[in-house]
Formats: structure tokens, C-alpha cells, sequence
């Protein structure tokens, strides 16, 4: 059965549950590193919680960025031009756009998100503050190829993902990916991006632990959940909060670690942790200079631009789609 929660579509079973989430549960928990997708962190409640992390005093990156739209305006202006159809993958509450679309002067936007919820109130809101700018939002996962509506066609593209959602994704999956909206967008695209960049270890666990426990809640949110909605039996308050730092993979990794030995079920499954195992449920890659430009041309892209916080913290660049080339 197909319905919808909100206006997004989800294959729910007989008893309402999603499947793609129990089956992505019970493969996760079944390997021997036991590991849940992160996208299942956001539900409403995971959502919120997320919303709450952007504004703690820890949490750089969300700030940085939002320095970064600030102030290089006019630079962004200069180097992607007017008249282009601001496509942002993955929208949300949107609260970054309006900077942006202040600054170039676009030609329409069209906000991607797979939940109706968001994208009404989203499409709603820009609507309101950029009176005659045409806005189509399209309710659609953008990890799949999207048709943009017949309004866009005749426009050239320029592609916004920003927050460093790619570092959430695996390399495999963030070329997959980039390639992907290199076919949504089109061939005379060109991408905004934000990469979140290596820095001093303290302050990379510190954005991902904080002091008020607001992460350590969003990820033991993910355990709640699946109890809800999958009738688990995980024992929450015996799972701790850890955010590691994977040097060699230049990533944070959230963690719930087993404070004690412990057995439970989901959806008619049996799992144990012993003391010390964990269930890994996010990674937050960072970039340098070089390992984000290799990501994006093996993506199809090809980097032109790059501006930076104050700080240096955050990176936000601006690619072109690679026009492709068969000699080296
Ligand atoms: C959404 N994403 C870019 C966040 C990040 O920084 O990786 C998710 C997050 N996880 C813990 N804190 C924030």
C-alpha cells in the first residue's frame, strides 16, 4: 500500500510501517558493525531536534555558511550571472535561500524535498518575500532523477545543496548523487555546494557532542523510533552519545554505544550488543581544498569558484557541469 504522511510518499505495509525503514533496520542491525541509514534520523521529532543543533553555540557550520551568503553577495552575483533557475535539492525550511536569492537575481526557484510538509511551507514563504519571482516546487527524492517543470525548461540552471549535506554521504553515494543532479540540471548548469572543512579534532567532536546534549538526543532519537514504529524493544538510556573522529576517512561518525550487555528485538528480530559494541548511525565527512574538488569532478562537475567563513571553517563552491571529454 502507498499513502501519504504528510504529502510525502511512503510504501507502507498492512500494519503501517514503512518498509523501507524496517528493512533498512534489520539489514543495518544484522552486520557486524551494526549501522542504521542517517536519513532515518529525521523524523519529526529527529527534524526539530536537528533544527535546535543549528543554533547551538558548538554547531559552527550552520553559522559559518550563513556568513558566507551574507557577506560574498555580490562575488556570487558576479561569477553565476541573472537570469537563472535556482533548483535547491532537499529545501527544507529553505531559511538559507532568501539570502541567496537576494543577491543574483534569478529567473524562477524550484524547491525539491520529499516532504510535502516542508516544500508548501517553503514554497509559501519565498513567494512572499520575492513577490513576482515564479516559484514551482517539485515534490520529488532528489537522490533519483528529477523532471523539472516545463516553466524551467528554456532556463539555465544553478543547482543549491548547501549545510554540507553531501558529507553525510558515503563517497560512492555523493558521486552518484552529484552526477545525478548534473542530469536534473542540465548541461549549462552550475552548482553551489557546501563542503564543511577539516579542522582542529576538539572542535569537530564538540559540534557533534554537545555540552547541552541536544546531538546525544538526536541520535538516541533514532533508537525511540525504532521502537515506535518498529516495535523494538532497544533499551535507550542504556545507549550513549559518542562522536568520533575517523582520521582516516576524514569523518565524524555518530555512535550509540552499549553501556551494558543488552538484548532486544525489532520487528520480530533478535539483536545483542555487548558492553562496548555500538550501533553507528551517522557520518559527517570533511573536506579539503583538494579532496572536495576530486569529489565534485568525479561527480561530473567542474569547480570555478570557492569562498570561505571568516573563520575558515566552511567552504561553499561554485561548479560548473564538466562538458564531457573523452581524451585524458
Ligand atoms: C545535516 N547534516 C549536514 C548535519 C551534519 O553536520 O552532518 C547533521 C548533523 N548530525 C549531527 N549534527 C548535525
Amino acid at each position: 500500500m502507498t499513502t501519504e504522511k504528510g504529502l510525502a510518499l511512503v510504501d507502507l505495509d498492512d500494519d503501517g510501517v514503512d518498509r523501507a525503514f524496517r528493512s533498512d533496520v534489520i539489514d543495518g542491525l544484522s552486520q557486524a558493525q551494526k549501522a542504521v541509514p542517517a536519513r532515518w534520523l529525521y523524523d519529526d521529532a529527529g527534524s526539530q531536534l536537528f533544527e535546535d543543533i543549528t543554533r547551538l553555540e558548538e554547531y559552527y557550520p550552520t553559522r559559518a555558511e550563513t556568513e558566507i551568503l551574507t557577506r560574498r553577495g555580490a562575488e556570487f552575483a558576479a561569477a553565476i550571472g541573472p537570469g537563472r533557475a535556482v533548483v535547491e535539492f532537499g529545501s527544507g525550511s529553505s531559511v538559507k535561500t532568501p539570502l541567496l536569492l537576494s543577491q543574483i537575481d534569478p529567473a524562477a526557484y524550484v524547491p525539491l524535498d520529499i516532504s510535502g510538509d516542508f516544500l508548501r511551507a517553503a514554497a509559501a514563504d519565498l513567494s512572499a518575500k520575492f513577490p513576482g519571482l515564479p516559484v514551482h516546487p517539485v515534490e520529488a527524492d532528489f537522490m533519483r532523477r528529477v523532471e523539472l517543470p516545463d516553466d524551467v525548461a528554456g532556463m539555465p540552471k544553478l543547482g543549491f545543496f548547501p549545510g554540507s549535506t553531501i558529507g553525510n554521504m558515503v563517497p560512492r553515494t555523493a558521486v552518484e548523487l552529484l552526477r545525478t543532479m548534473r542530469e536534473t540540471l542540465g548541461a549549462d548548469s552550475c552548482l553551489l555546494i557546501g563542503m564543511d572543512l577539516i579542522k582542529n579534532r576538539q572542535v569537530l567532536k564538540a559540534a557533534y557532542d554537545d555540552a547541552s546534549g541536544v546531538t546525544a538526543e538526536f541520535n538516541r532519537n533514532l533508537a525511540r523510533r525504532i521502537n515506535r514504529e518498529l516495535g523494538g524493544t532497544i533499551p535507550v538510556d542504556s545507549l550513549a552519545h559518542e562522536a568520533r573522529w575517523n582520521d582516516e576517512f576524514a569523518r565524524i561518525e555518530m555512535h550509540l554505544v552499549a553501556q551494558r550487555d543488552m538484548e532486544f528485538a525489532v520487528a520480530g528480530h533478535e539483536f545483542a550488543l555487548a558492553k562496548g559494541e555500538s550501533i553507528h548511525t551517522e557520518n559527517s565527512h570533511k573536506f579539503s581544498r583538494r579532496s572536495g574538488n576530486m569529489l565534485l569532478l568525479a561527480g561530473g562537475w567542474t569547480p570555478t569558484h570557492r569562498w570561505l567563513d571568516s573563520e575558515e571553517r566552511f567552504s561553499l563552491i561554485l561548479a560548473e557541469a564538466t562538458i564531457p571529454r573523452s581524451a585524458p
